[in-house]
């Protein structure tokens, strides 16, 4: 269920589409349905459908129906029904909105299910997960009869006084029978402060029939987590980032204080490596083994190797091969492609820029839309002029080259194998293999300079007023 707009949460974005630790809400959801192994969904869509179908677009085994107007999560079922089929075993029902729901406990939910299908006199017609919160607040909370069977699940909204002390609490995580299912969402009503068909009506309709229901508790209560609003989109977000590290932790990684991390769930880290305090590490990054990653980085979308060191720098789309350093202070950007053994230091920044095996860029340079070879040093302040005010130019570095400090490259150009540039030259002009290019006024030396012009200076400064 994925097509309400998500009011509580205050936003043009719909609701599933907020993110949790990297991953869209409804993704992750989606995530574990995989993962438990159901190739064969369907997503209810409706506010913000064409966004909401475009983040799971080419997602194998998933399958689009269209809720329009959305008038309740009973509706929202009715919607999906004409595309699964009257024979399909047991229907699965979850929300968009649960991010922490666990592919073990789709899986748990089934086995129970599954197992009373084939062993009970009277099997289950539906099999809903439920938990104890101690602030059950906002949730539907489960009624029961004397001898302790399911008989309603009532809202918040509609719940008496006495009912909103009910503790346990509706997951939100269903498996239905399909023609009993079916029978009861042909009877819904709207008749409830929401004025809304609740899927949730289908239990006491279900109860009334004489069916026989079941509930499944969560065995972790977080998993139950329903994001209503941004504030419990950071509670989800801060439970889903500290599995994350303590998967990563178990895994072999070193994380010195992983409540200060937020590494995202898609996030691939090595066996040896260390990160430190404060880093982000987001999207589909990699990093290798035996990494250092020093405090204060924020890595997005990068690949980084094995034995690589970087410390407080910012990476994005870029490609690190084995034993590079970085830092601090780098700034990498889209198309940063490094080979093995190469160093990026301080305040140095490289887009579109792939640097040889063993080159260094150690201080306060730009390199853009470059190649640069192998073992090439570029000295402190070298500068790729790479853009004319109208387009952008590539400049050629071959192998071995050394760039002097504060030399400008005024691309397109090339400086071929061996070459050597003067500090502080403009090179415009393609520099030979093995070639010195030196592009800079003579210097010039007047003798006695400051004995002559001292006195005149001397005499300025005294007769000038005096200021406060
Ligand atoms: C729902 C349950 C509540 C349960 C809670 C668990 C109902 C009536 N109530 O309440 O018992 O404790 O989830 O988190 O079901 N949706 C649609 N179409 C609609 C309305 C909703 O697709 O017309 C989707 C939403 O996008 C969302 C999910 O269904 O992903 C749940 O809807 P939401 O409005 O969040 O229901 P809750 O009030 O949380
Ligand atoms: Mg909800």
């Amino acid at each position: 269920m994925a097509a309400g707009k998500g009011t509580r949460m205050k936003s043009n974005l719909p609701k599933v589409l907020h993110k949790a630790a990297g991953r869209t809400m409804l993704g992750q959801v989606w995530h574990e349905v995989r993962a438990a192994g159901i190739d064969n969904c369907v997503i209810v869509v409706g506010h913000g459908a064409e966004q909401v179908q475009a983040s799971l677009a080419g997602e194998p085994g998933c399958r689009f129906a269209l809720q329009m107007p959305q008038l309740g999560t009973g509706h929202c079922v009715q919607q999906a029904l004409p595309q699964i089929l009257p024979q399909t075993q047991a229907v699965l029902i979850l929300c968009g909105d649960t991010p922490l729901l666990r592919a073990q406990t789709i899986n748990a939910m089934y086995q129970r299910y599954a197992a009373s299908q084939q062993k009970d006199n009277q099997p289950l017609a539906g099999l809903l997960l439920t938990t104890i919160l101690d602030n059950p607040h906002g949730y539907g909370r489960i009624v029961r009869n004397n001898d302790g069977s399911v008989t309603a699940i009532v809202e918040e909204k509609d719940a008496s006084a006495e009912q909103r002390q009910i503790r346990e609490i509706n997951a939100g995580a269903y498996i239905f029978n399909y023609a009993a299912l079916q029978s009861a969402l042909a009877r819904l009503d709207n008749n409830n402060a929401q004025g809304e068909y609740y899927l949730t009506d289908v239990i006491s309709l279900l109860a009334a029939d004489g069916q026989r229901l079941d509930t499944l508790p969560a065995a972790d209560p977080l998993e139950t987590t329903g994001v209503n609003d941004r504030v419990q989109l950071a509670a989800a977000a801060a439970e889903l980032f500290r599995r994350k590290a303590e998967e990563l932790m178990l895994a072999g990684v070193t994380i010195i204080n992983p409540v200060s991390c937020c590494i995202e769930m898609d996030v691939q880290v090595g066996a040896d490596t260390i990160i430190y305090p404060n880093c982000q590490l987001r999207g589909q990054t990699s990093i290798g083994s035996g990494c250092v990653i020093d405090s204060d980085c924020l890595i997005t979308d990068s690949q980084i190797g094995n034995d690589c060191t970087i410390t407080k720098s910012v990476l994005n789309q870029a490609t690190i091969g084995d034993r590079a350093n970085i830092g601090p202070f780098a700034y990498l950007r889209p198309g940063a492609n490094l080979a093995e053994d190469v160093k990026v230091g301080d305040f140095a920044e490289l887009k579109n820029a792939r640097i040889g095996r063993g080159s260094k860029i150690p201080h306060l340079s730009y390199i853009g839309d470059a190649e640069v070879g192998e073992n090439v040093n570029i000295g402190c302040g070298t500068i790729t002029c790479n853009y004319d005010g109208v387009n952008k130019h590539l400049t050629k570095i071959g192998n071995n080259v050394f760039v002097g400090s504060n030399s400008n490259l005024v691309a397109p150009v090339e400086v071929q194998d061996d070459a050597f540039i003067a500090a502080g030259s403009t090179i415009t002009k393609q520099v030979g293999a093995g070639a010195l290019a030196v592009e800079r006024s003579p210097q010039r030396e007047i003798a006695n300079w400051g004995r002559e012009k001292s006195p005149k200076a001397l005499a300025a400064i005294k007769s000038s007023p005096k200021q406060d």
